[in-house]
């Protein structure tokens, strides 16, 4: 027998009980105790055992998008997209790549309600033959900040005040009073989108602008964007109270009932590129993560769809242990936005201190295709190799490097420096968008801002503050705004 052939696996079963080195199980009830009621022996290694593991049950939980649900199927292309890049996986209409997609709410405990309102995570590994590429993108196509250094203070203000363990209003409209750009997020933050149905019926958005190179090495800048074919629905206040009252866990519920019951979520994939030599051509920057592009002058190009077709067969390994790193493909890359290059570092480095230096190795995060390299052992290696060249170059170990990929070329130069998106813009997007609205639906937005801003926490100061951004982005809003408010605008 091939000791190594077996994996620790359910499927590799006995019909008795053991312990986890195999060794026979004959009492699972009883403790071992000196006499029928002495204290219990050290000895029971079966005891320490089970009790020693279940101790351990638990990994952290991520530190944002705890909550969340997961579920597998394909992304299959549907339109010819290879001018625009050469990645393996979009090659051709027809390709089919397998998925895992997690979705998920963004500030609070893994066990929290999925009716809050709060933006939702929307995050794809696409096991490619060309290894892992993931989009890990969320609901609202744009985000509150634009800078990656802010990342965490945006989210401990968001998340539950550190003395009282409760979310407050008024953390939050302090520290974004000096952050204007947020004003644009807010649109969707405090809109009727802010609480999704359920997972089903949301769009899904890569938010930051990544590249596109075809195989002549043409860069493109392109934005995803995820149509859900079922339409997009939301819940207001007094449904999300009433369904959260009831069940906790209704999104999980609805997306794991759906699948089972055959009736498969779907999204649409779109495109929507920009030439980089066309950039300065906008009243915004392309780099800035508070913006959308106009899609009158970049319109969606269909791309594919995504269908989930088959539900997780274990929460902790498919969904606890499903670890997203920003990886991309040849023939798509990063761009300079700054909070995407910020993002290329933190989940690899959230992955390794969550679930260790080999987590992909994980079933859930391992390549589907071939892979190779001399990184080796670490905590919880569990692959088994056996060459004995471990160094690179060797003339003993045949691997070659892979074919050349194409890659930007674009010159990079200037001063090192920490310093601002110069086109701010601030107000304009948002003000268009409350604008396009029916009054019933800018009647919603503007009590959920009179709410918020009435926390008896936030100054005048603050108040007045976010009174002048309201009435920069439409001067109506922040007009009724302020009257119910008692505040008088100025900016
Ligand atoms: C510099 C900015 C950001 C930083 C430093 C950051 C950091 C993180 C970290 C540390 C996690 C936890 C990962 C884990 O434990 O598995 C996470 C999760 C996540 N983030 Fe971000 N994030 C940033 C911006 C964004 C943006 C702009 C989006 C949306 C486009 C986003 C979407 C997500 C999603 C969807 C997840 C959950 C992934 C999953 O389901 O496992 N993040 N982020």
């Amino acid at each position: 027998m091939d000791p190594y052939k077996y994996r620790p696996s359910s499927a590799f079963n006995t019909p008795f009980w053991t312990t986890n080195s195999g060794n026979p199980v004959w009492n699972n009830n009883s403790v071992l105790t000196v006499g029928n009621r002495g204290p219990i022996l050290l000895e029971d290694y079966q005891f320490v055992e089970k009790i020693a593991n279940f101790d351990r049950e638990r990994i952290p939980e991520r530190v944002v998008h705890a909550r969340g649900a997961s579920a597998k199927g394909f992304f299959e292309v549907t339109h010819d997209v290879s001018h625009l890049t050469c990645a393996d996986f979009l090659r051709a209409p027809g390709v089919q790549t397998p998925v895992i997609v997690r979705f998920s709410t963004v500030i609070h405990e893994r066990g929290s309600p999925e009716t809050i309102r709060d933006p939702r995570g929307f995050a794809t590994k696409f096991y490619t033959r060309e290894g892992n590429f993931d989009l890990v993108g969320n609901n609202f196509p744009v985000f509150f900040i634009r800078d990656a250094m802010k990342f965490p203070d945006v989210i401990h203000a968001f998340k539950p005040n550190p003395k009282s363990n409760v979310q407050e209003n008024w953390r939050i409209l302090d520290y974004l009073s000096h952050h204007p750009e947020s004003f644009n997020t807010f649109t969707w933050f405090y809109d009727d989108v802010g609480i999704p149905v359920n997972y089903r019926h949301m769009e899904g958005f890569g938010v930051h602008t990544y590249t596109l190179l075809n195989k002549a090495g043409k860069v493109l800048y392109v934005k995803f964007h995820w149509k859900p074919t079922c339409g997009v629905k939301s819940l207001l206040e007094e449904e999300a109270i009433r369904i959260g009252g009831t069940n906790h866990s209704h999104a999980t519920q609805d997306l794991y009932d759906s699948i089972a019951a055959g009736n498969y979520p779907e999204w649409k994939l779109y495109f929507q590129t920009m030439d980089p030599d066309h950039e300065d051509n906008f009243d915004f920057d392309p780099l800035d993560t508070t913006k959308t592009w106009p899609e009158d002058i970049l319109p969606l190009q269909p791309v594919g769809r995504l269908v989930l077709n088959k539900n997780i067969d274990n929460f902790f390994a498919e969904n606890e242990m499903l670890a997203f790193s920003m990886h991309v493909v040849p023939g798509i890359s990063y761009s300079n936005d700054k909070m995407l290059q910020g993002r290329i570092f933190a989940y690899a480095d959230t992955q390794r201190h969550r679930l260790g230096p080999n987590y992909l190795q994980l079933p859930v995060n391992a390549p589907k295709c071939a892979h190779h390299n001399n990184h080796h052992d670490g905590f919880m290696n569990f692959m088994h190799r056996d060459e004995e060249v471990n160094y690179f170059p060797s003339r003993f170990d045949p691997v070659r490097h892979a074919e050349r990929v194409p890659m930007s070329n674009a010159i990079i130069n200037g001063r090192r420096e920490r310093s601002v998106i110069e086109k701010e813009n601030n107000f304009k997007e948002g003000g268009d968008r409350y604008r396009s609205w029916a009054p019933d639906r800018q009647e919603r937005f503007i009590k959920r801002w009179v709410e918020a801003l009435s926390d008896p926490r936030l100054t005048h100061e603050i108040r007045s503050i976010w009174i002048s951004y309201l009435t920069q982005a439409d001067r109506s809003l922040g007009q009724k705004v302020a009257s119910r408010l008692n505040v008088r605008p100025s900016i």
